[in-house]
């Protein structure tokens, strides 16, 4: 049989890479991932003008270079959208209705944030919660991937990716673009300026955000890992939940393992286990 792939590549370089992005990313690659990992880092290759997988990863192991962050932008999974998991967001105004009488912001993270869709869901909610421009909270969205940060810093999409918007979020918080830019929309910089993208890797000893969060987003992305790596991650985030915060996790997400650390207190939603759950309504 003839290999009509363009670079050569190998059973051993597929193991080679799933430990290589595990190691570095927590992400466990099934087995039938083989042909997913060629044709997402074929391009890496051919940037780099390398003609076989083992020339490619021995380039990257071993030492630290630039190239990592591509290996990695190229096996991260980035799927999303704008109200992905619509009840979350119905229990984030809940949130703020039951925690209205006080000082500080509300501190919100959605930390695996993708291309921003998530976060910028976020700032809406606020702006509409509140009816202002300045909502009392502060958005830290997050993700490994520069790539996608790129993107959510800029907050250009497709105007596909907002046909599921009402027509009054579109033109309250969207413009549409004209000339070259048509077929796009941008987020207002109102909106865009109320969130502060940062990389930040899950699987680090130490995370460099600050503080304690009354709400954690932390969405689609434990799937990726198994459970220890679960495990451990879900206890740095649940360090940096107010004992009253909520967490979200994302549809396929069960967080039973882990319930001593979180109770759930609606559809993939959780508190710290044995804190009285307050949420007056919409909670379900
Ligand atoms: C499927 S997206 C989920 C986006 C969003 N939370 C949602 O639910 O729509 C998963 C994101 O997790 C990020 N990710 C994967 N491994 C990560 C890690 N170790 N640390 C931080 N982010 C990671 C990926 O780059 C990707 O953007």
């Amino acid at each position: 049989m003839t290999d009509e792939r363009e670079f050569i590549y190998t059973q051993q370089d597929f193991e080679r890479a799933r430990a290589m992005i595990y190691a570095r990313a927590g992400i466990k690659l099934a087995a039938s991932k083989f042909n997913m990992v060629y044709s997402r880092l074929s391009r890496r290759l051919r940037a780099l003008q390398l003609s076989h997988f083992k020339a490619y990863l021995d380039y990257l192991d071993g030492r630290e270079n630039e190239e990592w962050q591509s290996f990695i932008n190229a096996l991260t999974t980035n799927l999303t959208s704008f109200f992905r998991e619509a009840h979350h967001f119905t229990m984030l105004d809940a949130y703020f209705e039951a925690w209205q009488v006080r000082q500080s912001k509300y501190r919100i993270w959605s930390a695996a944030c993708s291309t921003g869709e998530e976060p910028y869901s976020i700032a809406m909610c606020a702006v509409e919660y509140f009816g202002s421009w300045s909502p009392p909270v502060e958005i830290v969205a997050s993700d490994l991937d520069t790539h996608c940060l790129d993107t959510a810093r800029h907050g250009i999409y497709p105007i596909q990716r907002v046909e599921k918007l009402s027509n009054t979020r579109l033109k309250h918080f969207f413009m549409k673009g004209r000339n070259e830019n048509e077929g796009q929309v941008r987020v207002r910089q109102d909106l865009r300026r109320l969130i502060e993208f940062r990389q930040l890797n899950l699987l680090d000893d130490v995370y460099t955000v600050e503080g304690q969060f009354d709400v954690i987003f932390c969405r689609n992305v434990m799937i990726y890992f198994d459970k220890p790596t679960q495990r451990e991650i879900i206890g740095k985030l649940v360090a940096r939940l107010k004992p009253e915060g909520i967490y979200f996790a994302g549809h396929s997400e069960s967080l039973h393992h882990v319930a001593d650390q979180l109770q759930l207190i609606g559809n993939t939603a959780y508190m710290h286990a044995g804190a009285p759950v307050i949420l007056k309504r919409g909670h379900k």
